[in-house]
């Protein structure tokens, strides 16, 4: 049995048959092939499958498909703009808050909502906020780094405009 699903991704308008079952995620991975989420867990633990629904940040393997009837979904593909990264994606490839990247679109999703929400947060409050984000190669030094310096405003121009370049 399918069922019709419609909802933005990205904004763009999506309508699709979908099995009862599919978890958000696979929708997204498989359906949408918007691969940049991951999943790294099976216990909604790791954070990898972290998107923007309505706003918030919401992990994908824990909710079905059908849950987001109607909602905005932004994935990683949605944060860049015209072919720039986002300043967040730009301050973790200046900072170098990654090693084998795997946990990256998690964290990058839950950086940005983090700022959205608390644009003043200190150390602690990054450290506390990313509790739901595993990072297996970092020791996260470079992480929190990365979302101060995104805090700072920063983000150097060279490493925009080689986003750029690498895009074109
Ligand atoms: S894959 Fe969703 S929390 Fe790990
Ligand atoms: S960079 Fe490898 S899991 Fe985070």
């Amino acid at each position: 049995m399918s069922i019709p699903l419609s909802l933005t991704v990205n904004g763009r308008t999506v309508t699709a048959s979908v099995d009862p079952r599919t978890l958000l995620v696979q929708f997204i991975r498989e359906q949408q092939q918007l691969t940049g989420t991951h999943v790294g867990c099976d216990t909604a633990q790791c954070g990898a499958c972290t998107v923007h629904m309505n706003g918030k940040a919401v992990k994908s393997c824990s909710m079905l498909a059908l849950q987001a009837q109607g909602a905005e979904i932004t994935t990683i593909e949605g944060l860049s703009q015209n072919g720039t990264l986002h300043p967040m994606q730009a301050a973790f490839r200046e900072c170098h808050g990654l090693q084998c990247g795997f946990c990256t679109p998690g964290m990058v999703m839950s950086s940005v909502k983090l700022l959205q929400d608390n644009p003043t947060a200190t150390e602690t409050q990054i450290r506390e906020a990313l509790d739901g984000n595993i990072c297996r190669c970092t020791g996260y030094h470079n992480i929190v780094k990365s979302i101060q310096l995104c805090q700072s405003g920063k983000v150097s121009a060279t490493t925009v405009a080689a986003s750029i370049q690498a895009a074109a």
